[in-house]
């Protein structure tokens, strides 16, 4: 269980066209377990490049990204591939759930193909019911509205008790006061559950209730404040 992911100057540059994009420069941040975290700046700002980075789906150009002390993208890709299995959890803002499998179904996607030591049915249920579904398991996403799919994809983030969930823009498809159940639902994860969340966010009212907050501009932080929120 990972309880630190610290940034070392950190930089991500995509070449493209003879493009290049400066997505993320230089950026030094430490991330605790027990935080939930708001990431917020401006579209273009490298919020997406900087948590895909932190997820291990994609590496720096140059600079480090240390769990727990130890760098994992230098590592072989079936190491990184179970890392993230068991570290990470992802959530965006499209809920990607497959439109012909049920919300249990949905929910056992990321297990479908593991070995794991307990009974995934059983598990998959209980995460539904966590997140308040316990009814709609046989529902398919259409059937579903987008507040109760957002919940279908937390709950797949969240069936192999992953130690972070990574949220990109979670509640962009929402309106403000489903974005905000959603908001609650990923605080009591990380009060109940001990997970750290990072969520991008351009929900500013959202943001200010996060331990921990980090505003992006061209790449770059340009302010990282932990409230006092405990
Ligand atoms: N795969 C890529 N190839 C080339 N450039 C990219 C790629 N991904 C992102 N970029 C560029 O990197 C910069 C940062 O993009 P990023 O998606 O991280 O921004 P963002 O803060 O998440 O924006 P938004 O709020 O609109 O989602 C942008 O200029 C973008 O065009
Ligand atoms: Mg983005």
């Amino acid at each position: 269980m990972i309880s630190t992911i610290k940034c070392q100057n950190v930089t991500k540059q995509y070449v493209g066209d003879g493009v290049i994009t400066n997505a993320v420069q230089n950026i030094s941040v430490e991330f605790t377990k027990g935080e939930l975290t708001a990431i917020i700046g401006p579209s273009g700002s490298g919020k997406s490049t900087l948590l895909s980075l932190l997820g291990t789906l994609d590496r720096p150009t140059t600079g480090k990204i240390l769990y727990d002390g130890e760098e994992i993208v230098t590592k072989r890709k079936k190491m990184i591939a179970d890392f993230r299995f068991n570290e990470i959890g992802f959530i965006f803002q499209q809920f990607h759930l497959l439109p012909t499998l049920t919300a249990l179904e949905n929910v056992l996607t990321p297990v479908f193909a593991r070995k794991v030591t307990y009974d995934k049915e059983k598990r998959a249920k209980e995460v539904l019911q966590q997140v308040g579904l316990a009814d709609k398991m046989n529902a398919l996403p259409s059937q579903l509205s987008g507040g109760q799919q957002q919940r279908v994809a937390i709950a797949r983030a969240i069936i192999h008790k992953p130690s972070w969930l990574l949220a990109d823009e979670p509640t962009g498809n929402l309106d403000t006061a489903t974005g905000e159940v959603i908001f609650d639902l990923l605080r009591e994860l990380n009060r109940e559950e001990g997970c750290g969340i990072l969520i991008v966010t351009h929900d500013s009212k959202l943001a200010e209730k996060a331990d921990h907050i980090i505003t992006m501009r061209d790449g770059q932080i340009m302010e990282d404040t932990k409230g006092d929120v405990s």
